[in-house]
């Protein structure tokens, strides 16, 4: 039944085999709109190679795939895991099952990260900067430790100048394209952008080593296949993504502002509306966002695009609002730098919830130029007066950071 899933050529000696998740919305916790992909490839040369697999559910297309370029699967000699996360490696023991490789290669982190999750599969630890003879070509391997989990390594093939990148220059896209020119750049430009909010911003530094090591590693690399999305193979693309990922890992503040709320009987909404006509007024582009509408990843997104990070919610049962305290542990784990940061709400009678909303920002590090503000049950006209003057000198402030 799975026989019409077909490999795309990426290279004469590279194929994609992997899967495409059209209906993915949930990926632990980040809202995947656009679906995702888990990408395998096809290594043709005397030793078979497949490097990565699949999430557990997607092997037979991942199989179907392979058939289709060599028939029998069990021709595959080696299967190289460069991330043991489950949305690749979920697939590994029905992969193994059925391909019975000769070797399987992991890095030595990797190597004990999926005897955890799987049982001794016969993984062999592979050293950085290790390389492993197919034939004609060379598989190098180098290690990418908590990009994004202790056990990730990159493979990078010679012949054919591919750099097997794993989650790293990857999104989560799903489409009937391979390729970064088969789909907008506004498309990629938010996926790449939400990606590396929501996976790797709290691991920035370690990206900018990344980046700053690449040059030195004398890789001629022509074509970038990560683990998640489109597989770059025109120069400007490559290049375009790796400035991203410095941009986004530099975490330079930006003139955008995002301010967050929640709201039980419309007096935190009619704050957050005030206050982003203020920062707005001041000339800075804000994004309001509601979270009943917008989910924890896309407020992340704002945040990692922003200079100034608003946060609002009333006091419910002497706590923040929940959905606020759900967002606020989510952006924390993700450690935003360089942002100013606010918070404000409302109460009726205790008021812990915006103390416990800049309680957070403090512990994020945000710089807080304008004092907690809150208001009783609901805003009056002096009120709201009060908060758009303070979102003006918010947006004022962030002006002069952004100079
Ligand atoms: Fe796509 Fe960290 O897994």
């Amino acid at each position: 039944m799975e026989e019409y899933f077909k490999a795309v050529k990426i290279t004469e000696k590279v194929y994609w085999v992997g899967a495409i998740d059209w209906s993915v919305r949930n990926f632990h916790g980040y809202e995947t709109g656009r679906g995702s992909t888990y990408n395998a490839f096809l290594v043709l040369d005397e030793k078979i190679t497949l490097i990565d697999t699949v999430k557990a559910p997607f092997v037979p297309e991942m199989l179907a795939r392979i058939r289709s370029v060599i028939g029998d699967v069990t021709k595959v000699d080696y299967v190289v895991s460069n991330h043991a996360e489950p949305d690749h490696s979920g697939g590994l023991p029905a992969t193994v099952a059925a391909v019975k490789p000769e070797k399987v290669f992991a890095s030595a982190i990797g190597h004990k990260t999926l005897m955890a999750y799987y049982g001794d599969l016969g993984v062999i630890p592979v050293k950085n900067g290790e390389a492993i003879n197919l034939g004609r070509s060379n598989l190098a391997f180098v290690e990418t430790k908590m990009l994004h989990w202790p056990d990730s390594m990159v493979s990078y093939l010679d012949t054919e100048k591919v750099l097997f990148s794993q989650d790293a220059f990857g999104m989560h896209l799903a489409g009937s394209g391979r390729f970064g020119e088969d789909y907008p750049q506004f498309v990629l430009d938010y996926e790449a952008r939400k990606y590396f909010a929501n996976i790797l911003n709290h691991l920035s530094p370690k990206v900018l080593d990344l980046l700053d090591a690449l040059p030195g590693l004398n890789l001629d690399i022509q074509i970038v296949a990560p683990d998640h999305g489109p597989v770059w193979r025109r120069p400007e693309d490559i290049a375009w993504i790796i400035n991203l990922y410095r941009e986004c890992a530099l975490q330079a503040p930006r003139a955008h502002a995002v301010v967050a709320f929640a709201s039980m009987w419309h007096s935190t909404e009619r704050l957050a509306e005030a206050l982003s006509d203020g920062i707005r007024a001041a000339g800075v582009e804000v994004k309001l966002m509601d979270l009943q509408v917008n989910d924890r990843s896309a407020v992340m997104t704002e945040v990692a695009n922003s200079g100034l990070m608003a946060f609002g919610a009333p006091t419910m049962n002497n706590q923040m609002f929940p959905a606020m305290a759900d967002t606020l542990c989510y952006v924390k784990g993700l450690r935003p730098k360089n942002k100013l940061g606010f918070a404000f709400g409302s109460y009726g009678w205790s008021g812990e919830g915006g103390k416990q909303i800049k309680a957070v920002l403090d512990e994020i590090g945000a710089e807080q130029p304008q004092e907690l503000f809150q208001v009783k049950y609901m805003p009056t006209s002096e009120d709201l007066k009060k908060i758009h003057e303070i979102g003006e000198s918010l947006g004022r402030s962030l002006l002069d950071r952004v100079k």
